[in-house]
């Protein structure tokens, strides 16, 4: 993995839903080389700010040289990010950590939630491009509402466009299912179809918890991707551990450097 920082320019930065923004960086090295479930640290060119802001790979083009995130804001880094133009210059560093497999299955079960969206877009374009079978995907918001207004389902058209359609849960119901989705999942999927499947989750950590849980229930091969809160991203500050079993014992990893995508059976959740 190449840790350098490189500098970037930024292509697209727009407003796509709700707090949520679609950032597109000319980054050949990134997206030459990103594999589904890794991420990016950005440098903020703030000096009240040093430490970078982590995002899930959502997109990588190799032939244009553009890689894509997809980010909240939620804060004052993402704030910051949000105010930054087309033709800025920024640094990055990536792609970091450890994605999900992608081989050795047939049926692909993807499960959503709110900002752990965008790195599963880009798992699905990888899979539908290799014709790695069949891939059924459900996303989760809390809601397509802003101040009464109905804003499309975030990301939801680009799955449909790579040819999957997904199902969607909102946790108000102002569209599709009312509920998360991980319960939408259980409503919509037949037992006896899940055999050689594999899930693959990201998404806040209860609804990793509940997609660790139906793992077990159903018996299914399942990857998550955990957010931590990070420093360095570089493995270097122990600042992003979490709880994991390793051959027997419970014992710490770093999210930035043995994660972000671990196995479920592996990661430890409060009950
Ligand atoms: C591996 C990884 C991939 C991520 N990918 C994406 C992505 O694709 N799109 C996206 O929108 N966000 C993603 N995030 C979360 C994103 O990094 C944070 O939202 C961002 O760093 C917040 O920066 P800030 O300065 O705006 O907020 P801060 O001022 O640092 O925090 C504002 C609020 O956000 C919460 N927060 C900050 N960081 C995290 C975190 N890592 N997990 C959960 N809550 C957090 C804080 O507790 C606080 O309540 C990812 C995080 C990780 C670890
Ligand atoms: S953020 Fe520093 S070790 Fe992971």
């Amino acid at each position: 993995m190449d840790k350098k920082r490189i500098k970037a320019i930024i292509t697209v930065n727009a407003h796509m839903a709700a707090n949520m923004f679609d950032m597109r960086l000319s980054a050949p090295f990134i997206a030459e080389t990103a594999v589904a479930g890794q991420f990016v640290t950005v440098y903020l060119n703030d000096g009240a700010r040093l430490l970078p802001r982590p995002f899930g790979v959502c997109g990588a083009d190799r032939r244009t040289g553009e890689i894509r995130i997809v980010y909240g804001v939620v804060g004052e880094g993402t704030r910051v990010l949000s105010r930054m133009r087309e033709d800025d210059e920024i640094f990055v560093m990536g792609p970091i950590g450890v994605g999900f497999p992608t081989e050795g299955r047939e049926r692909h079960i993807i499960i959503g939630g709110g900002a752990g969206i965008p790195p599963l877009l880009f798992l699905c374009q990888r899979l539908a491009k290799a014709n790695a079978g069949n891939i059924d995907v459900f996303l989760g918001y809390r809601t397509v509402l802003t101040d009464g207004h109905r804003n499309g389902a975030f990301l939801a058209n680009d799955f449909s466009e790579i040819g999957v359609v997904p199902k969607i849960a909102t946790d108000d119901g102002s569209l599709g299912f009312k509920g998360d989705a991980p319960s939408l999942f259980v409503k919509e999927i037949e037992p006896a179809s899940l055999r050689n499947a594999r899930v693959y989750a990201c998404g806040p950590n209860g609804m990793l918890k509940a997609v660790a849980r139906l793992a077990r229930k159903f018996d299914l091969d399942c990857f998550i991707s955990v957010e931590e809160r990070m420093a360095c991203g570089l493995g270097a500050c122990v600042g992003c551990v979490v709880k994991v079993k390793d051959k027997g014992e419970w014992t710490y990893k770093k999210v930035c450097s043995n994660g972000p995508v671990f196995s479920a059976e592996e990661v430890f959740f409060d009950e």
